[in-house]
């Protein structure tokens, strides 16, 4: 198939290029997929995209024009693409379920710990001579109470990890996990994990229903200090209400490798540039805030798996008009 490929970078086409083996054609293009740009789809019979490209129903309908019959999704989560407007248009969608959940469950407790042991500001401190260890107290993770709401694949990984820290873990899902409850966490309402967790980690999708699923309502249940984690997606937690609650000192760490309004900024070098965000700017100004640019995913593994798994979709749906990973639509 001709594929054209929306918000490239270097290290995508090394590893899709290694993985086609000739078999598509792909087109590797640096814009992301608006409906501005969706004319460079011109063509092409899929599309490939990534988690900030734009797959609204506008879209899809040029799409549908240019002759496109399938998104590729190169990625897991599939909140960006209307996917009643593919299937009214005939368009097959294929995403790519698991890469690496063990890439994403361990940045998450990479930031959990650097944010608990202050790293970050450890790491400037010593680079300019300052040895005092005023502002860098932490706690034991061990005994702690870490609250999952999702506990699907990285979910799972997640809680093995931290239940080998010595944490208490409970969860939220409302497709409770059975692995989970065989490693000994404990399923509990929503309500419940919020009043009690010292550590809250985000592992579901995100969807209209749970959209700032983090609010100002749910902030104020939890506990005073309490530490907050999203590697999930921006939108469930609402920014401007997280930023109260760390003025306030409610919120006592806040680690994101996602931000809701990340598009306009993420995977791109913008150090020469003034950035117009002031609510990332203002969680910039945080000792206590720790972001990283959505790349929790970014091993080796994860790159060869997104890969292998994308070819093979878009080779299933060429031979046969269907994808196995067709995302599930309610
Ligand atoms: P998964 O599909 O294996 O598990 C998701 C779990 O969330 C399921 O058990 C589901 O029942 C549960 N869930 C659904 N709605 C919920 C709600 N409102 N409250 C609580 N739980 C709910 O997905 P996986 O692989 O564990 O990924 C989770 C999320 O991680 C993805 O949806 C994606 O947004 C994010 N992700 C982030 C990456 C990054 O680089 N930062 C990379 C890959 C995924």
């Amino acid at each position: 198939m001709n594929v054209a490929f929306f918000s490239t970078k270097k290290y995508d086409q090394a590893s899709f290029l290694t993985v086609n083996e000739g078999r598509h054609h792909l087109r590797f293009l640096e814009p992301h997929l608006t409906a501005e740009t969706a004319a460079l789809a011109k063509d092409s019979d899929a599309v490939c995209v990534f988690v900030n490209d734009t797959v609204d129903a506008e879209v899809l309908e040029e799409l549908a024009r240019l002759g496109v019959r399938f998104i590729a999704l190169r990625c897991a989560g599939f909140n960006n693409v209307d996917l009643a407007a593919a299937a009214r248009l005939g368009i097959g969608v294929g995403r790519v379920p698991a890469y690496s959940p063990y890439a994403v469950a361990e940045h998450t407790v990479a930031l959990m710990l650097t944010l608990n042991r202050q790293i970050h500001r450890a790491y400037n401190r010593i680079r300019e001579g300052n040895f005092s260890l005023d502002g860098l107290l932490g706690f034991d993770f061990h005994g702690r109470t870490v609250g999952l709401i999702g506990s699907g694949k990285i979910g799972a990984i997640t809680a093995k990890i931290l239940l080998g820290l010595g944490c208490q873990v409970i969860a939220y899902d409302p497709f409770p996990n059975a692995e989970c409850t065989a490693l000994g966490v404990e399923f509990v309402e929503l309500d419940h994990l919020f009043r009690t967790a010292h550590i809250i980690s985000l592992h579901c999708p995100l969807t209209p229903e749970n959209h700032h699923l983090i609010s100002s309502d749910a902030l104020s249940k939890m506990r005073d200090g309490v530490m907050i984690i999203n590697t999930s997606r921006g939108a469930l937690i609402d920014t401007l209400a997280v930023i109260e609650a760390l003025k306030s000192g409610r919120v006592g760490y806040l680690g994101l490798d996602v931000y809701e309004e990340e598009g306009d900024l993420f995977f791109e070098d913008l150090s020469d540039q003034i950035i117009a965000d002031d609510i990332f700017t203002r969680l910039l100004t945080f000792p206590n805030v720790l972001i990283t640019g959505h790349q929790a995913f970014f091993t080796r593994n994860a790159l060869d798996n997104i890969a292998a798994t994308t070819i093979a979709n878009l080779t299933e749906f060429e031979t046969s008009g269907r994808c196995a990973n067709t995302p599930p639509v309610k």
